[in-house]
């Protein structure tokens, strides 16, 4: 089996982080989503993988290279505009060739990896198998509507009547009949080669397809709030390891992890947290849920469940930051200089909560 990781894409819903880096390497638990995807395939056993890449496709090569890190075979596949996840299939046929293979959206985030399912589809026949996943809001998601026998009969993009509460994962197998979808189906009225039309093309056509529900928690990282909510899930799992140096006068509980080189100095850090490599926290208090991202200096501030990514200054900031998702090299501190008042510069599309 091979790999299919989607990479490319606008990420316009977590701008302004997305405006200076790619959304699937905005990481989770200090670890880029993307990382995620690629262990998740590599502990299932897949060496050869391909990432299909658009824009932000120079930083994702520079970030994830040849993949021998990780003892994985990494080939590019460059899309011209995120036209669709099924034409991302279509640009790939040559690189996945006659295999069977999984396809991962590159900002998702699944509990308990993948090897299991793949296993399964590998032992079978099945022409396809979808992951399910129980949600909430079904009419944001494409849904899935199964007969008694829990066989799949339709799938439909965001349906304002949803069928079921059952959501398509960002994980889909396939067997190289996929191809023939692809080249069949047309672009929806937003322009974009659907996915779900493509399995339904399937289903029409009498291939197998087969679904399997998911039970665990899934996060589509797509908005700044979902990456919190990924973040909360991560760190709650991650094993907390102390690497760097905590001094006398610093509490840290017994679910914080601190990476080599950070130091904390007379602060409070309460876990699950993660405070990234070369961190500075002197004088504040940390967590819980909070990821600091690598070379970030907190001073005499608070930070409660948050994500803040490297080479960021937090200094003097007088109430406790929370809920927060705080870009790379963002400084925030308290200025003296009159007047008393708010002194922003704020890139386009920025969101801040004020007091
Ligand atoms: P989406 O979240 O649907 O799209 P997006 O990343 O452009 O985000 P936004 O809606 O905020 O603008 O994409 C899911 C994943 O699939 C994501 O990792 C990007 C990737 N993708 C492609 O690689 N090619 C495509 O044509 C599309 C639509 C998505």
């Amino acid at each position: 089996m091979k790999g299919l990781i989607l990479s490319g894409g606008k990420g316009t819903r977590l701008y302004p982080i997305t405006y200076t880096q790619a959304k699937q390497l905005v990481p989770v638990a200090n670890k880029p989503v993307l990382f995620r995807v690629i262990e998740a395939l590599q502990e299932a056993g897949i060496q050869d993988i391909g990432i299909v890449i658009g824009d932000t496709g120079p930083e994702i090569r520079q970030a994830v290279g040849k993949g021998r890190r990780w003892g994985v075979r990494i080939t590019y596949i460059e899309q011209e505009a995120p036209l669709g996840l099924a034409h991302a299939v279509k640009i790939s046929q040559e690189f996945i060739g006659d295999d069977r293979f999984v396809m991962f959206l590159g900002d998702n985030v699944i509990q308990g990896g993948i090897s299991q399912l793949i296993r399964e589809f590998e032992q079978s026949d099945w022409n396809c198998q979808v992951v399910l996943t129980e949600v909430e809001e079904p009419q944001h998601y494409g849904v899935a509507e199964l007969d008694e026998a829990g066989q799949i009969l339709r799938l439909v993009e965001k349906p304002r009547n949803p069928p079921s509460n059952l959501a398509l994962v960002g994980i889909y197998m396939f067997d190289p009949h996929i191809f023939q979808a692809v080249h069949s189906i047309q672009p929806s009225w937003r322009g974009e080669l659907e996915i779900t039309d493509a399995i339904q093309w399937l289903i029409d056509h009498g291939y197998t397809v087969r679904p399997y529900i998911h039970r665990g928690w899934w996060i589509d990282t797509g908005k700044p709030i979902d990456m919190l909510a990924a973040n909360d899930r991560v760190l709650a799992e991650l094993v907390p390891e102390v690497r760097g140096y905590v001094d006398r006068d610093s509490q840290i509980d017994h679910l914080v992890t601190v990476e080599e080189g950070a130091e904390i100095v007379n602060s409070v850090v309460r876990g699950p947290t993660i405070i990234g490599r070369n961190c500075r926290i002197v004088n504040s208090f940390i967590g819980p849920f909070t990821s600091i991202y690598h070379d970030t200096l907190v001073e005499n501030s608070e930070i409660e469940h948050s994500i803040v990514l490297d080479h960021s200054h937090i200094e003097n900031v007088p109430h406790r930051i929370q809920d927060s998702m705080i870009g790379r090299n963002v400084h925030i501190t308290h200025s003296p200089i009159k007047p008393r008042a708010y002194k922003l510069i704020l890139g386009d599309n920025s969101k801040v909560g004020l007091l």
